[in-house]
C-alpha cells in the first residue's frame, strides 16, 4: 500500500463517521473505518472534507497572464477585450504560451484542479500558434493535469476568411474539440452556417463541440436555439457544450422558456462564466446594471447539466483570477441566487460531478476501485468549501501527491 489518507469526510458520505482511504498504485483500494494496514506514506486529514479533484471546463490558457503586457481594456467590454489582445497575439510563441499557461496550471493544481478544458484561438491573426503552444503545454504538464484543447475561432468563421481551413488543420494537429462563436458573425443568417461548419468538422473527427454562445446582453442575439436544433438533428445529444449564453438572461420569459426546452431536448451542457461576464457585460447599462450571467437556476430546474468555468485569468477581458474553482463557486452562488441548503451543495457539484459529465468521465468519484484522484480541503462540508474556499491541503492524482498547501495565521491579543 503506497498511501493511506486517514480520518477523512468524503463528499456525499456520512459526515459523522470519518473514514480512511487506502491507495494502491493509481486506484483507491479501500475505504473503511480505521484501516489496520500501514502504508509507505500516511496522511492524517484530521476529519477534513475529501472531494474528487475539480475539473475546469472552460478556460483560455493561450491568453492567460497577458494583462501586464497589453494595453488596458478601457471600454471594459467583450469587444474591447478581444481587440486589446490582437497585437500581442501576433507575437505569441510556443515558449511564451508554455510559460504563461504553466503559471496558471500551477495555480489551478494548488487549488485542486487536475483537468482543464481550454480554448485555443484559431484565426487569421494567430494562425495555429495557440494550438501548437497548448499542445506543447499539454505534453509538458502531463504529470500534473489532463487537458482538452478546443479549436476556437475567436474572430468568427465566415467573417474571418481562412479560419475554416485553419480549424480543419487544428483538429489534424491534435486539438480535441471543435469550438465556435456563432453570434460573432455579422449577419443572423450566418449563425447557422457557422454552426454547420463546426458540426462538419466535428463529425469528421468524431469530436465533441464546445462553443461560446450569445455572449452579449442583446436579446436579439439568438444563436442558442439554432445550436440546440442542429444538435438534435445531427444526433449529437450529450456531445455539445454551450458557454456564456448571457443573452438567454435578456430574453423575454416566453422565448427563454422555449430555448431552455430546446437545450434540454438537445442534451446540451451549459457553462456559466460569472467572473468574466460580471466584468464585461452590462457596460451599456446605467442605473440598474444587468448581471450578464445566464439563467443558471432555470437551467438547473429544467434538469440541464450546468457547470461553471474560470474563463479568464489576468488577460484582456478580466484583470483578476486565481484559477480557483471554489472562488468561481462563491461568485456563482451570489450571482445566481443559490443560497439555500441544497443549493449550495448543488454549486459544489458543478466543478466536480457536473463537469465530469461534460468531460465524459466514467471513472470519477471517491469509491473503492475508482481512480486515486482526490483533494483534501481544509473544511468539513461542501458548503464550508464554497463559503471559505480554504486551502487544498493535499491534491492526489493517479495515486501521487502532486500538491501540498497550508495556511498559517495567528491572532495576537493584547492581554
Ligand atoms: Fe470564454
Amino acid at each position: 500500500m503506497e498511501l493511506i489518507i486517514r480520518n477523512t469526510r468524503p463528499v456525499g458520505m456520512d459526515a459523522d463517521a470519518p473514514v480512511d482511504i487506502a491507495i494502491a498504485g493509481d486506484r483507491i483500494a479501500r475505504i473503511a473505518h480505521a484501516i489496520p494496514e500501514r502504508a509507505d506514506r500516511e496522511i492524517d486529514a484530521g476529519g477534513r472534507l475529501v472531494s474528487p479533484p475539480f475539473i475546469e471546463p472552460h478556460i483560455h490558457l493561450d491568453k492567460t497572464q497577458i494583462a501586464g503586457d497589453i494595453p488596458p481594456n478601457r471600454t471594459g467590454t467583450l469587444m474591447g477585450g478581444i481587440e486589446v489582445i490582437w497585437e500581442r497575439k501576433r507575437r505569441y510563441t510556443v515558449e511564451d504560451i508554455v510559460a504563461r499557461a504553466g503559471r496558471t496550471i500551477e495555480m489551478a493544481v494548488r487549488n485542486g484542479t487536475t483537468r482543464l478544458r481550454t480554448h485555443a484561438d484559431v484565426d487569421a491573426i494567430v494562425g495555429l500558434r495557440a494550438v501548437e503552444g497548448l499542445l506543447e503545454v499539454k505534453r509538458r504538464y502531463a504529470d500534473l493535469v489532463d487537458m482538452q484543447i478546443i479549436a476556437f475561432p475567436q474572430e468568427g468563421i465566415l467573417c474571418d476568411p481562412g479560419t475554416e481551413d485553419l480549424l480543419w488543420q487544428a483538429m489534424d494537429m491534435g486539438a480535441d474539440l471543435v469550438g465556435g462563436i456563432p453570434h460573432h458573425e455579422k449577419r443572423p443568417e450566418d449563425w447557422a452556417k457557422h454552426i454547420d461548419v463546426a458540426f462538419r468538422i466535428a463529425k469528421h473527427f468524431d469530436a465533441d463541440i464546445d462553443m461560446h454562445v450569445d455572449e452579449t446582453d442583446d436579446p436579439a442575439i439568438r444563436s442558442l436555439e439554432v445550436l440546440a436544433d442542429k444538435t438534435l438533428n445531427a444526433g449529437y445529444q450529450g456531445r455539445v457544450t454551450a458557454g456564456h449564453t448571457c443573452a438567454l438572461a435578456a430574453y423575454p420569459e416566453d422565448y427563454a422558456a422555449d430555448v431552455i426546452r430546446r437545450v434540454k431536448r438537445a442534451g446540451i451542457h451549459m457553462i456559466t462564466n460569472p467572473a468574466t461576464n460580471l466584468v464585461v457585460q452590462g457596460r451599456g447599462d446605467r442605473g440598474l446594471v444587468r448581471r450578464g450571467v445566464t439563467r443558471v437556476k432555470a437551467l438547473m430546474a429544467a434538469g440541464i447539466n450546468v457547470a461553471f468555468g474560470q474563463d479568464c485569468v489576468y488577460d484582456g477581458f478580466y484583470p483578476f483570477g486565481t484559477a480557483d474553482l471554489l472562488e468561481i463557486a462563491l461568485l456563482t452562488a451570489h450571482v445566481a441566487h443559490l443560497s439555500l441548503p441544497g443549493e449550495i451543495e448543488a454549486v459544489f457539484r458543478m466543478p466536480t460531478f457536473n463537469s465530469a459529465r461534460i468531460w465524459g468521465l466514467d471513472d470519477y468519484g471517491i469509491r473503492e476501485g475508482g481512480a486515486a484522484d482526490l483533494v483534501v480541503i481544509d473544511c468539513e462540508t461542501p458548503a464550508q468549501a464554497v463559503r471559505f474556499h480554504p486551502p487544498r491541503l493535499w491534491v492526489v492524482r493517479n495515486g501521487r501527491v502532486i500538491s501540498e498547501s497550508s495556511l498559517k495565521s495567528r491572532i495576537h491579543r493584547s492581554g
